[in-house]
């Protein structure tokens, strides 16, 4: 079966369909920025977007994804002025601010993040503490992830100020 991963096409086995996409993307295809916590469906570590929307690849078979549009933290980035890929804005803040301390939980971070700026590109920090709050940090860095994600905002207006 084919898989659609940041945009390029990957033929991955379907001889078991109920495999999750997290083995897949780390142990079949090299995408090991997308990290495995607990396996349940809890933590957030594993985040990716599938067609836009927050996914947990440790609970998704890959029997449910042909046809979908998954993107992990490998394809945050996008071609900035000079057509050569720039970190995304929610990347560049988590590290101007230095969210992370082990970063273990970080990619599942910033792509619940992304997905949040996606859809609201100018949050309150009371929104931003709502839709980061089904990602766990063991490491407690939530204050950080919080003016991160904050300072991800600022960015974008910048960015896209006419
Ligand atoms: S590893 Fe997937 S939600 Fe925790
Ligand atoms: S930075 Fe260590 S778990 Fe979040």
């Amino acid at each position: 079966m084919k898989l659609d991963i940041n945009g390029q096409e990957h033929e991955v086995s379907d001889e078991n369909p109920h495999r999750v996409l997290l083995w897949v993307l780390r142990d079949e295809l090299g995408l090991a920025g997308t990290r495995f916590s607990c396996g349940a469906g809890i933590c957030g570590a594993c985040t990716v977007h599938v067609d836009g929307v927050v996914t947990r690849a440790c609970i998704s078979p890959i029997s449910l994804l042909a046809g979908k549009r998954i993107r992990t933290v490998e394809g945050l980035s996008r071609p900035g002025p000079d057509g050569k890929p720039r970190l995304h804005p929610v990347q560049r803040a988590f590290l101007q601010v230095q969210a992370p301390q082990c970063g273990w939980c970080m990619s599942g971070q910033m792509m619940t993040a992304a997905a949040l700026l996606e859809k609201n590109p100018s949050p309150s920090p009371e929104q931003v503490v709502e839709a980061m709050s089904h990602n766990y940090c063991r490491c407690g860095t939530y204050p950080r992830i919080k003016k991160a994600v904050l300072a991800a905002a600022s960015q974008l207006a910048e960015e896209t100020e006419p």
